[in-house]
Order: structure tokens, then C-alpha cells, then sequence
């Protein structure tokens, strides 16, 4: 990583804190969040080419508005200030910020000094995203207005002696139309940024990293055959080969032929140090009988930590600990209040009885898309890469009701083929999670000439970029009437295919 690149992130905490990360990011910067009261002497020790104030729900004259650490406007570092970032720039360095009668909303006409050179090459009229109830009526000394609206006198200002900046409107959304270039300006024009962050670095750069702090030493990884625990492992490996272990607890509960795809992958391609847990029966046992979805998921969160438990112990104390933490798991608010995270989400969590001094986590930095380059650029399959989402209690929660081997098998068939059709059909990429779900609905069918009583199979896929929300996919009928035709015909036990039209909310993702 490329220190004198670092672009530092003060978290005012607006909501597109992470899409300011991203877009400076995206411009081969490397960018990092960091909480809004960071001290003067972190921000020296940390050597940023830039500094950007991001926006936020506070008043600059409420009580506990957050504000930043005194003299960090005589760094002699570059500040950008977005929407609060600016108010509190502007109340900081002695102006005036007001309050509007009524909010400005929604993307709007921005006249702008295009002498700027925040604003080289951009038209005098733009369409940028407004979105705020107070604004700078009185720019500080030494700033001059470079931007103005029709209810916004100062939308955008400049110290450039000082290399202060301050914009009302937000750049990072794609509402605003080349925002990317205004945040570009900014990081090569003032900040005087070269650009030449790129993943290829960043691996490099960890490897070397990994192989200097670890050295000889163990370390201990819990593979799970997702995105993140296989970059992870992967990166370790390049920096300490046979040195790292990884522990893969094999619940039974993955889709058809999972559990081998990763062992092959993993131990066959990358020649990993790898132990695979085959403990279905143990998995199966504790979950026999058990319908709560809830009651599943916490079974199968304790028993995967013993499982994984019994393996490390068998293997002694070792000195690190990898754990496949990404940036948006870790970025805190900088207002106190964590982001979010879907805690009941991940299977083991972080299991603390393990002998270990010291917890490793080398993606802590990245999103997940930087996590997928990654990936790919150490060469790990693309279908492992673009894995769709899967939940850690795996078809656990897809089995709707008591789980029961034979069940898994029939969900693993049915599941199989949807997948594979959705993939013939070229449909992987725009569906972001699809699926088959075994209900605990028995219903009659005739088959030939007899009567049948079997299970029904409901299809499930969605769309949506935060799996938050999300909207059921508009699948061609053809491509359902094919899948319904081969599960139907190819798994035993189905008579009946059903699609899930429920968008999320109200319905969830999953069924359980
Ligand atoms: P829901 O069903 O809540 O799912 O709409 C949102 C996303 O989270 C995944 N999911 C889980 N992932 N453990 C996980 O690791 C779980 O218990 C779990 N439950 C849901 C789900 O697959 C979807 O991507």
C-alpha cells in the first residue's frame, strides 16, 4: 500500500460515507473512513495527501454536534468539506451557517466558478445532489464563493492559498452528474495524488506485509468456502505456505458437491494446508427434529465452533489467527454508532477458546468488489470469486421444517439444476441470489398413471444490491418452465414447482 497515497475520510456520519471511500477508491487512491474526532497527532503519524469531511444529520450549532480536532486546518493538508463537512469548515474558520426555511432536496442546478480548480473542465451549469436544511451564508476570510444555487448563495467555496474546499451539493452519488470528477479534481489537481493504487499493489504489498509480521510462526484459518475466508486464506498462503492451516468443518449442509469443489480447489490448486471436517452426522444429529429457524441457526453456530475447536486444539497453540473481516464490517460510525452488521449472520463468529496470541485479518481494508479482484488476481476460480451469497447455516435454513437427510438430497438435486439453468440461460450475473427451497409441503400429483404425493420445490431469486431490500427476478417463463419440467422430472420425491413472487420486504431473502 502506497503510504503517501493514503486519502484520510472524516465520518461525519451522512449516509454515503462508504461511497465517498469508494469513489476515491475507484480513482486508484487509496482511501480510508476514519471516526470525525481523529486526534492531530494520528492524522501526522498517518501522513494523508488529503483530507475529506464527509456529510451528516448534525447542526453545526447543536450541542453535541461532532466536530474536528482543533488545527487541523493548518496541516498544510488539502481538506474537501461535503455538505456538513463545509458548514463545519465554515464554522470552524469563522463564517456564517444558517438555516433555511425548508430543506433543499434533490439534484439541482449548480453555477460554478469553472476557474476552480475543484471545477476544471466542468460546464458553468451542473446537475449536483443538494440535500440539506442549513447552508454557508458567510464564507470565511480568505475563502471566496466558487458555486451558488437558486436557494443556496454559497454551494461551493475555496481557500486555495490554502488548499481548503467546501461543497454544499455531493459529488459522490451517481445523481450527480459527474460527481467522480469533482472528487477527482480534488485528489489530482489539489492534492497533487499520482494515482497508481491499484489491487495488484495491495497484494503484493500484503503479501510482504504478512510475511514480515508473521515470519515463521503458525498461523490458523477457518475456511467456510465463501468469498472472504478464501481470499484470505489464499493471500496467507503466498506469504507463508505450508506455515498457514486452514480448517474447512464440512457441515454437510453446503449444496451438491460444494464441500469437494473447495477441498480440490484449495488443497489440489493451492496446495493449502488443509484440514476437512466431514461432520454432517454430528450436524445432523444435534439438528434432528428441531423446526425454529432461530433454534438452527444457534445449533449450527455452536456446533461449528466446537467442531472447529476440536481440529485447532488437535494442532496446539498457534500465533495467529486469520479471520476473513472486510472494510464494511469494521467501518465505525463516526458518530459512535457501529454500521451495519448482520451478527446472527455468520456462523462461529470469532472462536475465542482457540489457542492463538494474535488475530490476522488482511481484507480489513477492502470492500467486497476489491475483495473479488483479489481474488482473481491470485488466481483463485472465478466461480469461487463471484460466488453468490450463502448463508453460514447453509440448507439448514432451506429445509424448511425438520431437517433430514433425505430432504438435503432432494433440496441439493432441485437446487442443482436451477442453478445450472439459470447459468445456461446467462442469468448468473444479473441475479444476485437465486436458490431452491425444500417446503414442508406434501402435495397430490399424478405421474403416468399414478397418484403421487410428494414435495413441493419453491424457486427463489432476487435482485438487489445490499440484500436489505430487494425485488423478486422478472425470470423469462420458458427458462421456468424448463427448470420446473427437469426437478419434476429428474428429482424423486418433487411433484410440484412453485415461484416465489415476494419482494424483500416484506418477505425475506431466505425462507427461514
Ligand atoms: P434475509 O433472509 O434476511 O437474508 O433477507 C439477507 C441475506 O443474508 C443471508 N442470510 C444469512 N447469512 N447466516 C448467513 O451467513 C444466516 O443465518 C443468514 N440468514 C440470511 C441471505 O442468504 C441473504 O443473502
Amino acid at each position: 500500500m502506497k503510504e503517501n497515497e493514503l486519502i484520510l475520510i472524516l465520518d461525519f456520519g451522512g449516509q454515503y460515507n462508504q461511497l465517498i471511500a469508494r469513489r476515491v477508491r475507484e480513482c486508484n487512491v487509496y482511501s480510508e473512513v476514519v471516526p470525525y474526532n481523529i486526534s492531530i497527532e494520528k492524522i501526522k503519524e498517518k501522513n494523508p495527501k488529503g483530507i475529506i469531511f464527509t456529510g451528516g444529520p448534525a447542526s453545526v450549532y447543536g450541542e453535541d454536534s461532532p466536530k474536528c480536532a482543533d488545527g487541523i486546518f493548518d496541516l498544510g493538508i488539502p481538506v474537501l468539506g461535503i455538505c456538513y463537512g463545509m458548514q463545519l469548515m465554515t464554522y470552524t474558520l469563522g463564517g456564517n451557517v444558517s438555516r433555511a426555511n425548508t430543506r433543499e432536496y434533490g439534484t439541482t442546478k449548480v453555477n460554478i466558478d469553472n476557474t476552480s480548480s475543484l471545477f476544471q473542465g466542468f460546464e458553468r451549469a451542473n446537475d449536483f445532489l443538494m440535500s440539506h436544511t442549513d447552508f454557508v451564508s458567510e464564507v470565511p476570510n480568505g475563502f471566496k464563493n466558487i458555486g451558488s444555487t437558486d436557494h443556496c448563495p454559497n454551494a461551493a467555496m475555496e481557500n486555495a492559498e490554502k488548499k481548503l474546499y467546501g461543497i454544499q451539493f455531493h459529488p459522490e452519488v451517481n445523481l450527480s452528474v459527474n460527481g467522480t470528477q469533482v472528487i477527482k479534481n480534488f485528489l489530482f489537481n489539489i492534492c497533487g495524488c499520482s494515482g497508481d493504487w491499484q489491487i495488484s499493489s495491495f497484494v503484493e504489498d500484503s503479501i510482504k506485509t504478512l510475511k514480515e509480521k508473521i515470519g515463521d510462526k503458525k498461523a490458523l484459518c477457518a475456511l467456510s468456502g465463501g468469498v472472504d475466508s478464501s481470499v484470505a486464506a489464499v493471500l496467507l498462503h503466498k506469504a507463508i505456505g505450508k506455515n498457514l492451516t486452514c480448517i474447512f468443518v464440512d457441515h454437510g449442509l453446503l449444496r451438491k458437491n460444494e464441500g469437494d469443489e473447495v477441498e480440490e480447489v484449495f488443497k489440489k490448486q493451492f496446495d493449502i494446508n488443509l484440514i476437512r471436517v466431514n461432520a454432517k452426522d454430528r450436524f445432523l444429529e444435534k439438528l434432528a427434529g428441531v423446526t425454529d429457524p432461530e433454534r438452527k441457526r444457534k445449533i449450527i453456530g455452536e456446533e461449528f465452533i466446537r467442531v472447529f475447536e476440536e481440529e485447532a486444539k488437535k494442532i496446539g497453540t498457534v500465533d495467529f489467527l486469520v479471520q476473513g473481516t472486510i472494510y464494511p464490517d469494521v467501518i465505525e460510525s463516526g458518530l459512535g454508532k457501529s454500521s451495519v452488521i448482520k451478527s446472527h449472520h455468520n456462523v462461529g463468529g470469532l472462536p475465542d477458546y482457540v489457542d492463538f496470541k494474535e488475530i490476522v485479518e488482511p481484507l480489513r481494508n477492502l470492500f467486497k468488489d476489491e475483495v473479488r479482484k483479489t481474488g482473481l488476481e491470485l488466481g483463485i476460480p472465478e466461480n469461487l470469486v463471484f460466488r453468490q451469497p450463502f448463508p453460514g447455516p447453509g440448507l439448514a435454513i432451506r429445509v424448511i421444517g425438520d431437517i433430514t437427510e433425505d430432504k438435503l438430497d432432494i433440496l441439493k438435486e432441485a437446487d442443482s439444476i436451477f442453478r445450472e439453468e439459470i447459468a445456461n440461460a446467462g442469468l448468473h450475473k444479473s441475479i444476485n441470489q437465486y436458490f431452491a427451497v425444500l417446503t414442508n409441503l406434501k402435495s397430490v400429483g399424478v405421474m403416468g398413471d399414478e397418484r403421487t404425493y410428494d414435495y413441493t420445490i419453491a424457486l427463489r431469486a432476487v435482485e438487489t444490491t445490499d440484500f436489505m431490500t430487494g425485488v423478486w427476478s422478472k425470470i423469462p417463463y420458458e427458462i421456468l418452465e424448463k427448470v420446473s419440467s427437469r426437478i419434476v422430472n429428474e428429482v424423486k420425491h418433487v411433484n410440484r414447482v412453485v415461484y416465489d413472487i415476494t419482494s424483500k420486504p416484506p418477505a425475506t431473502i431466505e425462507w427461514e
